[in-house]
């Protein structure tokens, strides 16, 4: 199996993608209110114009007071569904499979941006928060924020994506609920894996009922995040109860998919791993440091369906196009501003990429 071989997703018709996937980017290009700059737009646009059989939307928010930072997507509003239209217009106007990634905060949420205590699945503490903690969320709220998550994939089935991806990784707010340390609540949401699944699950089944039968549901979780109480038998085990619902991808972040498993150096990649509990019908996407078409064809037979990538992206629109020589190898950061500039990224998110050591020439 190739990256560039294709694969089918039933629920949408009998069309075909390639097995690449634009992994969400944050890029702080949004505006204020959350509604989607030109800029975003045209950035978004011009990778699934270079050939990415799936394309993620940055990270969006389901309510106005789950920000993480600033310059960040908002799905939570209908003020913010012509720019949502917009960009989904002219992601339909190419090949590209369109998912808008939506998420919420909850002790990533900090109070100078949201001006309100942060929230999480228990009271816990997060770096850069001030010291402030988070406060527990009331069964109510729980209930409300589900019903948030369902509105916010409604008004994306509205603005005419395909389906949305649940950021259930990176220790925000649906990743809060699944970790043993941040999650330790003795009501129905707290427990064992299953039972801290569950508004997780709920959230899934909330949207399945809500949106139409041809709207696709992607989850992305973290395999392991030890301080967040993240661990890798419960993340198996998550796979296979999610994968007794209705989702339609399911998406492995891994910062680096060559990296060993720590205390296992020579056990089998976190790809294998997960491709073995994975049934056949539920594709694997699996992201994390692939650069070039020897990374991409290595992942594929680890057992991942479907190659994620982001940076490599950044400085390359064009990369899915390119997979086709299979010694593809594109040039590694640091870029230039000037590159950088050409290839539709604005001087906001330059700006921001050089948080991200080495990769902008300075
Ligand atoms: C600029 C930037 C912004 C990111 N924003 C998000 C995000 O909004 N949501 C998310 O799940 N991951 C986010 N990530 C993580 C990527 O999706 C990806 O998992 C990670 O960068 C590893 O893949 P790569 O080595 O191909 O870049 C971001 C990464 C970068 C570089």
């Amino acid at each position: 199996m190739k990256a560039t071989d294709s694969i089918v997703f039933p629920r949408i018709g009998s069309n075909s993608v390639n097995r690449t996937l634009l992994a969400a980017m944050t890029n702080k290009q949004s505006n204020e209110d959350g509604t989607l700059s030109s800029e975003e737009i045209k950035w978004l646009v011009r990778r699934a114009k270079g050939g990415f059989g799936i394309t993620t939307t940055a990270a969006a928010n389901v309510t106005e007071t789950g920000r993480g930072w600033d310059g960040e997507m908002g799905v939570w509003g209908d003020h913010q569904l012509p720019g949502l239209t917009n960009m989904a217009n002219q992601l339909g106007e190419t090949e590209t499979i369109s998912l808008v990634q939506i998420f919420h905060g909850g002790m990533r949420a900090p109070r100078e941006l949201n001006g309100v205590q942060p929230i999480s699945a228990s009271k816990n503490t997060e770096a850069g928060m001030n010291g402030e903690y988070t406060r527990e969320m009331a069964e109510g709220e729980i209930n409300s924020m589900i019903e948030s998550f369902t509105q916010a994939a409604l008004r994306c089935e509205k603005a005419g994506f395909h389906g949305v991806e649940l950021h259930g990784a990176h220790s925000y707010l649906i990743c809060q609920f699944l970790g043993a340390i941040t999650n330790r609540r003795e009501d129905g949401w707290g427990g064992d894996i299953y039972a801290r699944s569950r508004f997780l699950r709920e959230i899934i089944e909330s949207i399945r009922e809500a949106t139409s039968s041809n709207f696709l549901i992607a989850v992305r979780i973290s395999p392991i995040i030890e301080k967040a109480g993240i661990y890798l038998e419960d993340s198996l085990e998550l796979v296979r109860i999610l994968c007794d619902m209705d989702i339609d991808m399911l998406h492995i972040s891994c910062w680096d998919v060559f990296q060993p498993v720590e205390g296992d150096e020579n056990g089998p990649s976190l790809t294998k791993r997960f491709s073995e509990v994975i049934p056949k019908n539920i594709p694997l996407i699996s992201t994390g440091a692939v650069w070039d078409s020897k990374d991409a064809q290595w992942l594929m037979d680890e057992g991942a369906d479907i190659v994620g990538v982001a940076r490599v992206a950044i400085g390359h629109p064009n990369w899915p196009n390119k997979l086709i020589d299979e010694n593809y190898q594109p040039q590694r950061p640091p870029f230039s501003v000037e590159h950088l500039e050409s290839v539709d990224l604005s001087p906001v998110f330059i700006e921001y990429m050089k948080r991200w050591r080495n990769f902008v020439l300075q």
